[in-house]
């Protein structure tokens, strides 16, 4: 599978960079984050949602399992999932959220390793490591013919 990593040295750096690969991506695509509290989750969606124009604010926790941000004019929806509350696999099914990923936006999953088994192999995964205060040491995984290798000038 292709994998691309880099370091990003600032919280808009993570968010300008997101934005990049906004522009890469299609309907139905799915992209799993998976890192440590403070990593930089929120802070890369919330890059998405402004480059893919959505409506709404980007909010950070946890206590809403699904926010859904549609598109301010034309332009791709945005489903931003943040897993860290569920059980597991067998929650996210239950709870039906696995029909989002057929919706023709772009979903975006928190802790989405808690659920990995409910991923598709066409998931595009994306993790985020600390390395430092403001480094953050970023791979991405994907499975297609896709150069998803976007960086920030
Ligand atoms: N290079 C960086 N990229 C992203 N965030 C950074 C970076 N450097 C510092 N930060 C800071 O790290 C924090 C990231 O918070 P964020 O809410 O995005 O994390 P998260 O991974 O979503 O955490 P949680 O698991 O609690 O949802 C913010 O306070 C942000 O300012
Ligand atoms: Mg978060």
């Amino acid at each position: 599978m292709p994998t691309f990593s880099f370091t990003s040295k600032s919280v808009l750096e993570t968010a300008a960079w997101a934005g990049k690969l906004a522009d890469l991506l299609r309907p139905n695509d799915i992209l799993a984050l998976d890192g440590d509290l403070g990593a930089g989750k929120t802070a890369f969606v919330t890059g998405l949602a402004e480059k893919l124009n959505v409506k709404g604010q980007i909010a950070s926790p946890t206590f809403t399992l699904l926010r859904d941000h549609e598109p301010a004019n034309e332009g791709l929806a945005l489903y931003h999932f943040d897993a860290y509350r569920l059980s597991g696999a067998d929650e996210w099914y239950e709870l039906g959220f696995d029909e989002y990923f057929e919706m023709g936006g772009i979903t975006a999953v928190e802790w989405a390793s808690l659920i990995k088994e409910a991923l598709p192999a066409r998931t595009i995964h994306i993790s985020l490591e600390r390395a430092g205060d403001n480094n953050r040491f970023i791979t991405v995984t994907w499975a297609d013919e896709r150069q998803l290798q976007a960086t920030v000038e």
